[in-house]
């Protein structure tokens, strides 16, 4: 008799955005007619850009000609010529990759899911709290944890990002295999400075740990002295993984293109240089065909004079978004952090209201629905997401609503 993967029982709740989805949902039910704002989920909302959308149809043409037509990749990692562009870019930061450490995917999410797999089952993974749940939840699914007591997995080791620290871990008291790091950070808007990662990456290389590095909202970062990758910091290529995405300064989110760097210098207990380099090749090529063709030639396009300037035309304008909810939420006397070098602020809740219970109230007062701190893991109980993400109007409409609806 099959049976199923038990270990999707312990996860404690639906997944995050699904629930906040259904939620809302049952709101609009018992009030018909209400228009609610939405700055919950980090989505993108303005159109691909000329650049951008020029290339993807040179791309589609490309398939309508059989001199130009290609099916399969030969490999999954993805084009040279992508690589390469995207091997130029890092070497802007004093960063020099071979093209063979860049593997391009089809988005950030599924290789921060997927990365754990090439892994022991036995590894100690330690994560930033609060966090982005993939993270945790895919470590829950392979078997890497117990159950959930309290909102924390037995087994997960959990490094508090509070105010105090400035929403940025201390290096783990004991001793844990795999670190989750996202900077520019989802859910906190806070970015890592130089020094903060040096100390990971210090902690890393002495206990032989491997940091599993998200930096899909890097294109955020406006302070040249703030690193963008973790390979800025010296010795980081042997012990960290970079993931990183074209969805939140490309417009991607729907089209999906990422990409992954494993250095050949990254080494984990008995393997050589290469080893784990060549482990996440044979992973992609077993489970992954290779991202979209016609979405990989539209990259392309990204990395011309004018498609770098439109993109980061992109970038500032959810950022005047950031800006203004941030205004707002000051005016009124909420605590904000973040949102400087990244599109999300991150707020305590009111008068030590619950994460949910400040959902559910800013909704039923303000039609606005947001993400709550607790979806994050236990270190976001009491504090609330907002998204960047949206057309001007939309968002000048929500916090508008905030300033005259919200009763604090
Ligand atoms: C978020 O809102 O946290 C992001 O949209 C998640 C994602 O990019 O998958």
């Amino acid at each position: 008799m099959a049976t199923i993967n038990t270990h999707y029982d312990k996860l404690t709740a639906g997944y995050l955005f699904p629930e906040i989805s259904r939620r809302t949902r049952t709101f609009l039910e018992a009030n018909p007619g209400v228009e609610v704002m939405r700055l919950g989920i980090g989505n993108t909302t303005e159109p691909l850009s000329p650049t951008i959308v020029k290339a993807l149809h040179q791309s589609v043409d490309k398939l309508a000609d059989v001199a130009t037509y290609t099916g399969y990749a030969d490999g999954s990692e993805g084009e040279v010529a992508l690589r390469e562009a995207l091997a130029k870019r890092y070497s802007q930061y004093g960063v020099s990759l071979d093209v063979s450490e860049i593997f391009v995917s089809d988005g950030a999410k599924p290789d921060s899911a997927n990365i754990q797999s090439i892994f022991g089952v036995d590894n100690v993974v330690a994560v930033q709290d609060p966090a982005y749940p993939v993270y945790v939840d895919t470590n829950v699914i392979a078997g890497r944890t117990g159950t959930a007591v309290d909102g924390q997995y037995e087994g997960i080791v959990y490094m508090p990002c509070t105010e105090e620290n400035g929403f940025f871990p201390d290096v783990p008291k004991q001793k844990v295999d795999l670190m989750y790091i996202c900077s520019p950070n989802n859910p906190t808007g806070v970015v890592a400075t130089k020094s903060q990662l040096e100390a990971l990456v210090e902690y890393a290389r002495a206990n032989k740990a491997v940091i599993i590095f998200d930096a899909a909202y890097a294109a955020y970062i406006s302070d040249p002295a703030l690193p963008r990758s973790i390979y800025e910091v010296e010795g980081a290529k042997t012990c960290a993984i970079e993931i990183n995405s074209f969805s939140k300064d490309t417009g991607f989110t729907g089209v999906r293109l990422g990409w992954t760097i494993v250095p050949n210098d990254l080494v984990v207990e008995n393997t050589e240089p290469g080893r784990v380099n060549a482990l996440w090749g044979r992973r992609q090529n077993t489970m992954f065909n290779g991202a979209s063709n016609i979405v990989q030639g539209g990259a392309m396009g990204v990395f011309t004079e004018a498609g770098a300037k439109e993109c980061a035309d992109m970038v500032a304008y959810y950022m005047l978004n950031a800006q203004r909810i941030r205004e707002v939420l000051d005016k009124i006397g909420l605590k904000v952090f973040g949102g400087t070098h990244a599109p999300f602020l991150w707020m305590r809740a009111p008068n030590e209201m619950s994460s949910w219970d400040f959902f559910d109230k800013l909704l039923s007062e303000a039609h606005v629905v947001g993400t709550p701190g607790s979806g994050f893991g236990p270190g976001g109980e009491g504090y609330f997401r907002l998204s960047a993400f949206g057309h001007h109007e939309d968002v000048e409409h929500a916090v508008q609503s905030i300033e005259q609806n919200l009763t604090l």
